[in-house]
């Protein structure tokens, strides 16, 4: 095959990712837990080209000379390593994602990519080896290869380092954006600086471990209850220990503390709403499908709202839907 299109969601993790113990094999300090989402997803194609002599990229519409192209090129040289064919590639990519939803799409996009280049180089890689894969372009993509809620499990080594499924109740987000700027500095600049300066990461990274222990014990027993409290604390002890870098970075804007006592207001009220956010502004309310709705209304005064559920895994696309409209400038579908 020479060319092959696929698909994958963002994902929102419960248990948060924040630091590597290994840079260059983008290995995690600890293991992290996500939802994989049924909304927002990255649609990419590669194809190979004999004849080009660099690779090249088209992102939303454009094409992309800049640092995606970048990361991207440098992710393909991986694939290429791995097949043992040194063919360039042109990708082109679109992300479902409004810029205003305020989401990272680095998750999505590397999950969609590893499928559709290890597709196209001819590669077999099961889920495991595709979650690896993924894990190289972005930590969080290793998450949104698999369906539904995953555990990456850190691991000592590339081959222990990967993500799985894990059985969880079925559970809503509202996603609240109250500002879709840029973030300020990236995960990875800000979680080096975490790593390097904060008196706190050891303690960070070590209670990580053990709160990703009581999450999948909490999503066994199907705790709806113990897996919000997790959620929420393990949210906030990451802003903390992000906060407390020297310089310090700060990624939660007063708005994002009002959609979290907005969260307490309506546990008070008997609603379920726990709080979570990454590294943006952007808050996500984890609640149940009966009470989604409610959530969504009470908050919506805060930014724009957006229920979303569990969703699919990354998977390969039968036909390119891009075919034919793969030149900067072309509509999409
Ligand atoms: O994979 P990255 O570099 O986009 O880092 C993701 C970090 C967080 O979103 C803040 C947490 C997580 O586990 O997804």
């Amino acid at each position: 095959m020479t060319h092959a299109a696929a698909r994958a969601h963002p994902n929102i993790a419960l248990v948060k990712y924040w630091g590597k113990r290994d840079e260059a094999a983008m290995l995690p300090a600890a293991g992290s837990m996500s939802m994989t989402l049924d909304a927002f997803a990255t649609t990419t194609s590669v194809h190979l080209d004999a004849s080009a002599e660099s690779d090249s990229f088209v992102l939303n519409g454009a094409e992309d000379t800049g640092g995606a192209f970048a990361r991207t090129s440098r992710f393909l040289d991986l694939v290429r390593t791995l097949a043992g064919d040194d063919r360039r590639a042109r990708v082109v990519s679109h992300n479902e994602a409004p810029t205003a939803a305020g989401l990272a799409s680095s998750a999505s996009g590397f999950a969609a990519l590893a499928l559709a280049a290890s597709a196209a180089y001819g590669l077999d890689l099961d889920e495991r080896a595709l979650s690896r894969l993924a894990r190289r372009g972005s930590g969080s993509a290793t998450r949104s290869v698999i369906p539904g809620y995953a555990v990456w499990h850190a691991g000592d080594d590339d081959a222990s380092s990967y993500a799985e499924r894990i059985e969880a109740p079925d559970l809503r987000l509202v996603i609240v954006t109250v500002d879709a700027g840029p973030k300020a500095v990236s995960s990875r600049e800000a979680m080096r600086l975490t790593a390097e300066t904060s008196p706190f990461y050891p303690a960070w990274v070590s209670s990580t471990e053990e709160s990703l222990a009581e999450m999948t014990a909490a999503c066994r027993a199907g705790d709806v209850t113990r897996i919000g409290e997790i959620t929420e604390s393990h949210a906030l002890r990451m802003h903390a220990v992000i906060a407390s870098s020297l310089p310090p970075v700060r990624y939660l804007a007063p708005r994002s503390i009002a959609v979290f006592d907005a969260a307490l207001a309506l546990r008070e009220a008997g609603v379920t709403a726990w709080a979570t956010a990454d590294a943006g502004p952007n808050v996500c309310l984890l609640t149940t499908p009966a009470e989604a709705e409610t959530v969504a209304a009470a908050v919506s005064g805060h930014g724009a709202v957006r229920i979303v559920g569990p969703g699919p895994g990354a998977a390969l696309l039968p036909e390119d839907p891009f075919a034919g409209r793969t030149r900067a400038g072309d509509a999409l579908p």
